[in-house]
């Protein structure tokens, strides 16, 4: 298609505003349309007669497909250098499919410990029940060889992690999954493709919960899946069979804030070190997870293969529990408030949000103390949310 060749020469700013657009323009409309619809009209039975028979690639259904779903996997495909997108109607949903797509019961994943909670219930709870096996391993990938086998068909991680930032080498993962030739599939969702293009490093498989950066603005729960057409046709084909299809209405608030992901994501990174240093020089705070900070133990890694360091960070009060609760009540520009990647900052605990219901092992196993706190730095004035912090933590 002559738009993407095209868009392939644009950089990721260009392509989050211009991809996909043009084809579905309604008259001379700069903004991008909704299809409002839950069904479309044949032409004619004999385009009904191809479409059974796969020959015609119409949308009849919002379900399979729709106009505005297409434009908004347009961005997310050339913004991760990938053939082609599906979008989904939650990250959990785009999550679950990737990983219906390539796994069957008797089958093994690898995936790294260190977890969005929801993804690793998922993996810990669901997928046992039919059949599939999980293993677990660090994030430092130590060990991996030894816990695949025959049964191995993927690996799934998630790079920076959440919530204390820890980092996986994509690089060395993806050529672990190379030569075990298993589907390599990596969450996204904290750098967002304007910091990290994953497929460009050897994953087959980029999920994301687009709720986050990728819409941005707190207003809409969205997944996406981007790789190969292969591989995104058979993800395709596990959302329409079992339900997790986008709404339009989804689809254009996720399109319209795609337009501005690049430039919310600079600044974001930009007030995200600036926090993340004054947060590590506050006597209230022991620890700061920020992979910008060369305290951090990724620091180099992150140097490496990441654009930017990002604006999720996380902290340990000094006061544990009592002293992040204290902080937390305290806030003001900050809201307490679960997600993340949104235009407001936001602070919570994980361990009554992301990662409630854990053991202390798979605490201690994923870095969440009682006291730590996870902040996703918005696009308030930098002062403004330092200000708030010192009151918050005076
Ligand atoms: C890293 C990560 N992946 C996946 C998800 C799940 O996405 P959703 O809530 O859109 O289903 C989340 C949600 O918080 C997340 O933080």
């Amino acid at each position: 298609m002559k738009k993407s060749s095209k868009a392939k020469r644009w950089g990721d700013a260009t392509l989050a505003i211009h991809a996909g657009e043009e084809k579905f323009r309604i008259g001379a409309a700069v903004g991008t349309s909704i299809a409002r619809t839950a069904n479309f009209t044949f032409s004619s039975t004999e385009e009904m007669k191809r479409w059974a028979e796969g020959k015609s690639a119409a949308y009849i259904y919002t379900r399979y497909g729709n106009p505005t779903l297409t434009i908004a996997e347009q961005k997310i495909a050339a913004l991760e250098g990938a053939e082609a997108a599906v979008v989904a109607a939650s990250g959990t949903a785009a999550v679950s499919a990737a990983l219906l797509s390539v796994l069957h019961a008797g089958d093994e994943v690898i995936a790294s410990r260190q977890l969005y909670g929801g993804s690793y219930r998922l993996l810990r709870d669901v997928f046992p029940r039919f059949g599939i096996g999980v293993r677990f391993v660090e994030s430092d990938l130590a060990g991996i060889e030894k816990l695949a086998s025959a049964r191995t068909k993927s690996l799934y991680i998630e790079t920076p992690t959440n919530p204390t930032l820890r980092l996986v080498d994509l690089k060395k993962a993806a050529a672990f999954a190379q030569e075990w030739g298993l589907v390599s599939i990596v969450d996204n969702t904290f750098a967002s493709p304007v910091l990290q293009k994953p497929l460009s490093m050897g994953f087959n498989i980029v999920v994301h919960s687009a709720s986050k950066y990728l819409a941005g603005h707190s207003d809409v729960i969205a997944g996406a899946a981007a790789g190969s057409k292969v591989l995104m046709d058979k993800v395709r084909s596990n959302i329409i069979q079992i339900g997790g299809s986008m709404d339009p209405e989804a689809a254009f608030l996720l399109i319209r804030g795609m337009k501005t992901l690049e430039i919310r994501v600079e600044r974001q990174c930009r007030t995200a070190m600036a926090v993340a240093k004054f947060l590590e020089k506050h006597p209230k705070v022991a620890r700061v997870h920020y992979p910008g900070l060369p305290s951090h133990p990724d620091h180099k890694l992150a140097r490496r293969q990441m654009r930017g360091f990002g604006a999720m960070l996380a902290f340990d009060h000094k006061g544990g529990l009592a002293g992040a609760r204290r902080f937390g009540d305290r806030i003001r520009v900050f809201l307490l408030a679960a997600s993340l990647g949104g235009v407001e900052s936001l602070a919570i605990l994980p361990i009554y949000t992301s990662h409630y219901n854990m053991s202390p092992a798979e605490l201690r196993a994923a870095s969440v103390e009682p006291g730590t706190v996870r902040v996703s730095v918005g696009l308030e004035d930098p002062e403004d949310l330092i200000e708030d912090l010192r009151q918050a933590l005076a």
